[in-house]
């Protein structure tokens, strides 16, 4: 007779229940939201069923259906019409701009909600890229620069904390010293640490209308291929002094969260980013899979595999989905 049976443990949904060694709560995620100018504008994502871009005003009455969810931190993001965008990313720092003026009409109103802002150039550049294109390369260190007075038009507006996506080297301990040097020393840093070059991003790419001009991003994000690469990405974001590490996308990267996790004191966050949103969204529509699952299932892997953060589009359905019980 066998001694060990593992199935006793999995004999009713108490005991799965009370086994269980991850669980996803709605105080680990992080909503997305995406910005469009305007009044009363509610314009739906087409490859993110159930995801809209809202005009300021609107995204008000969002994040009050969301707060009352239990969600309580948001990633907003702007779109940003093509006249007002150009090679310098000028209008990612206009205090008046829809980025900065949105983000100081939250903090008014919902000053509990903590708001981490994007720090890249992208969504602003006329090139679509997130640094400065000078025939055709990537300028570094000039776009620390840009990046240096969006982060600062940003902690004034009242942003919790930043999150630059844009990859490029040093600009955490660049942005941490010049937020340090204004005063701005609690205004955290949650770093993009391993952002892959990874074709997941398409839908948020339709979203902003941000898909580069030219080229791709190679050269900065990094090569889905490496692993341990990360941990050079990593150490640099500690040393520089990032409070989050990030690593985006999740589900295909399950390994680099795990990696962070074991091997860095800070607290992990994944991005299960738009494709992979939409993926479930998309098979589950066409009845092929039961979409309710897979993000229950999804999320919660993105837990075992040692994220204490998700940044996920399904932050507002998973709590939806809790609060019915
Ligand atoms: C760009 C940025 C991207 C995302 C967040 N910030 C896309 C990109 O690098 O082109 C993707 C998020 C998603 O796909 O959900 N700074």
């Amino acid at each position: 007779m066998q001694v060990r049976r593992p199935r006793r443990n999995r004999k009713s949904a108490a005991i799965r229940n009370m086994v269980q060694e991850n669980k996803v709560g709605v105080e680990d995620l992080i909503f997305p939201l995406f910005l469009i100018e305007g009044d009363k504008q509610k314009v739906e994502v087409s490859s993110m069923p159930g995801i809209y871009r809202y005009s300021s005003d609107l995204i008000l009455e969002e994040i009050q259906s969301c707060v009352e969810l239990g969600i309580r931190t948001f990633a907003p993001f702007p779109s940003i019409s093509d006249e007002l965008k150009d090679p310098m990313a000028s209008e990612s720092h206009n205090p008046e701009g829809l980025f900065v003026s949105a983000i100081r009409k939250i903090k008014v109103s919902f000053p509990e909600v903590t708001l981490v802002t994007d720090v890249a150039m992208d969504p602003y550049s006329s090139d679509g890229h997130d640094g400065i294109v000078k025939d055709g390369k990537i300028l570094n260190d000039e776009t620390l620069e840009v990046l240096g007075k969006m982060a600062l038009a940003q902690a004034e507006a009242g942003a919790d904390m930043l999150g630059p996506s844009d990859m490029m080297d040093g600009r955490v301990g660049y942005l941490r010293q010049l937020l340090d040097a204004h005063g701005y020393t609690d205004v955290g840093i949650m770093s993009y640490t391993a952002k892959y070059a990874s074709a997941f991003y398409g839908p948020f790419r339709d979203a902003l209308n941000s898909a580069p001009k030219a080229g791709d991003k190679k050269t900065y994000q990094m090569n889905p291929a490496n692993r341990t690469e990360a941990l050079i990405e990593a150490d640099l974001d500690v040393e520089e002094g990032a409070d989050i590490l990030m690593v985006k996308p999740a589900i295909p990267y399950l390994d680099v969260i795990r990696m962070l996790k074991d091997n860095y004191a800070l607290p992990v966050a994944a991005y299960h980013v738009s494709g992979e949103y939409a993926m479930i969204k998309a098979a589950s529509e066409k009845g092929w899979l039961n979409g309710e699952q897979c993000m229950q299932e999804a999320l919660t892997c993105i837990k075992r595999a040692g994220a204490d953060i998700i940044l996920t589009y399904f932050a507002k359905e998973f709590a939806l989905l809790q609060k019915r019980g």
